[in-house]
């Protein structure tokens, strides 16, 4: 069996302090490579920044500032938020680095040598806060000034010799590639976008900008540099060591797992990048997953539109694990979604305190008192016991299938209800009425913690901070974290003395 896995978030543009919809894309980002990684696979999980192009360009000139050193500052923030995020990343790709010149470079010329791109002359539209080219029926007007329907953005007219990719000459080979490969794009709605819009005809892609510097020149041309998407999504290879197919990371990882992305950018990721791949006889990636936005009421949250709620401030404010929580578990994966310091608070309250911190806080006291605070040795397990015990076990393979099919909504429901579960069976067992009958109250106390701890490992990739406190009650070690032990029983260490732990989440006083 493979037992490698690779995933990529988009890689940023640092034109501006990172915000909640960048942060959303890592938190999912990093639940997937957490959770392989306790399933045994070897994961390579990359980010990173996104440093050439117009954008970046007049962002930097707006601050009177060389543009790399505009980057080197911003893409500080980008990598600090990976570890305030506490993200597991492998790697994390600045596009201003050699390595990954070279690799642009090399796939460059191959498409070139191949005779896929040819010079030309562009004349159309063009939006510099998506880099994105967009045709004329994509383009409004309103008060007077020109829009792209699709994005919002504003486009300008640009009209200069360019290099083009024979996009169009990809059309058959792309569609017959959705329909060999089905899981390609996910979810299913944003695949018929994807198809009918390549269906819709494709027409060749200008790939180069000769009135701009800040990029990679053109290898034959200096007067060109390369454009910022052919650029960029060349990321995904340069964190391989492409060209060097024979290296052990390329050998390894490619193709890609998971490209997760915003739906936003899925034309460049499910249309031109599998194009030029497969241009360069190289393989596409196994899947796009395009999310939905984080909106602030109903609008995307993005630096443009002001509207932006800082994931530092959240985070110093209510804690790490609760903001991971509540966009993993309240924005329904794949649709779009909000957040206001309203409802995460409810979240916190409702789920974290109550559920999960209130479960562990009953029992490991009720341990303290009862136990010795010791795993007691349990006698045999009655009927309520098996059937809350068997759950994990009947459950363990569609627990792995949402995991493969990006189903979070499912993996966390089943989280959740076991939570509730746990509860309700520590409950209705009623262990403070069997003092006198401690072989039961043993096995009561010895169920409701091996609860704790497959229910634990199931959050580990949710909030991994607040489940490794956890699980250090029982000595269970981060990287021993197995994610397949949930679906066994009888493997606490009886007689072991359970560490202390401290409360979990703190109940927040609504106004
Ligand atoms: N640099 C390109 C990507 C190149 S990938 C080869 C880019 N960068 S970006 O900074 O604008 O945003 C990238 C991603 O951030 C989006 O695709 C999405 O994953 C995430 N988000 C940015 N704003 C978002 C929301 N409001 N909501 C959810 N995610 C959003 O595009």
């Amino acid at each position: 069996m493979d037992k490698n896995f690779y995933i990529t978030t988009p890689i940023y543009y640092p034109s501006a302090k990172p915000h909640m919809g960048h942060a959303y894309t890592s938190i999912l980002a990093d639940f997937f490579a957490r959770i392989k990684t306790i399933q045994g696979y070897n994961v390579f999980f990359l980010t990173g920044t996104d440093e050439h192009g117009q954008k970046i360009q007049r962002a930097a000139e707006k601050e009177g500032m060389d543009p790399l050193k505009f980057c080197d500052e911003i893409s500080k923030t980008f990598q600090n938020l990976s570890k305030t995020l506490n993200l597991t990343n492998t790697d994390f790709i600045r596009t201003t680095e050699t390595r990954h010149a070279k690799s642009v470079i090399d796939l460059w010329k191959i498409l070139e040598k191949k005779g896929e791109i040819y010079l030309s002359k562009y004349s159309g539209w063009y939006a510099v806060s998506d880099e994105a080219f967009y045709n004329e029926d994509e383009i409004e007007n309103k008060d007077g000034r020109k829009f792209s329907k699709i994005s919002g953005s504003i486009v300008e007219w640009v009209e200069e010799e360019s290099y083009f990719f024979r996009l169009s000459k990809w059309e058959k080979p792309l569609l017959k590639f959705y329909e060999e490969n089905p899981d390609f794009i996910l979810p299913e709605s944003r695949k018929n976008e994807v198809i009918s819009f390549v269906k819709s005809g494709l027409k060749d892609l200008s790939v180069s900008r000769k009135s701009l510097s800040w990029g990679i020149k053109v290898p034959s041309n200096p007067d060109h540099v390369i454009y910022v998407w052919l650029d960029a999504l060349t990321n995904y290879l340069s964190a391989l060591n492409y060209p060097n197919k024979e290296d052990h990371l390329f050998k390894n990882f490619w193709p890609a797992d998971v490209h997760l992305i915003g739906k936003d950018i899925l034309r460049f990721h499910a249309v031109y990048w599998p194009a030029f791949l497969l241009a360069a006889n190289l393989k596409p990636p196994k899947k796009v997953y395009g999310h939905g936005w984080i909106l602030s009421g109903e609008e995307k949250m993005s630096k443009s539109k002001g509207n932006i709620l800082d994931p530092l401030e959240i985070i110093s404010k209510y804690g790490l694990d609760p903001l991971r929580y509540y966009l993993i578990k309240e924005v329904s994966f794949g649709n779009d979604g909000s957040i206001s310091k309203d409802k995460l608070e409810s979240c916190i309250n409702s789920d974290l305190a109550n559920n999960y911190g209130n479960l562990c806080q009953r029992v490991i006291s009720f341990a303290e008192k009862n136990t010795n605070s010791e795993v007691p040795k349990y006698g045999k397990f009655n009927k309520e016991d098996l059937i809350i015990l068997a759950k994990f076990k009947k459950n363990y393979d569609f627990l792995l299938k949402s995991i493969d099919e990006q189903n979070i909504n499912g993996y966390v429901n089943f989280v959740v209800n076991s939570l509730f579960d746990a509860n309700k069976y520590f409950n209705d067992q009623e262990p403070w009425k069997k003092k006198n009958d401690i072989k039961r109250l043993n096995t009561i106390v010895y169920v409701s913690l091996d609860l704790i701890r497959k229910i634990t490992i199931l959050l580990y990739p949710i909030i991994p901070g607040t489940a490794v406190r956890v699980l250090k009650i029982f000595d269970i070690k981060e990287n021993d974290i197995s994610f397949q032990s949930v679906k066994e029983n009888e493997i606490l260490n009886i007689n072991f003395k359970l560490k202390k732990i401290d409360i979990l989440f703190k109940k927040i006083e609504k106004k």
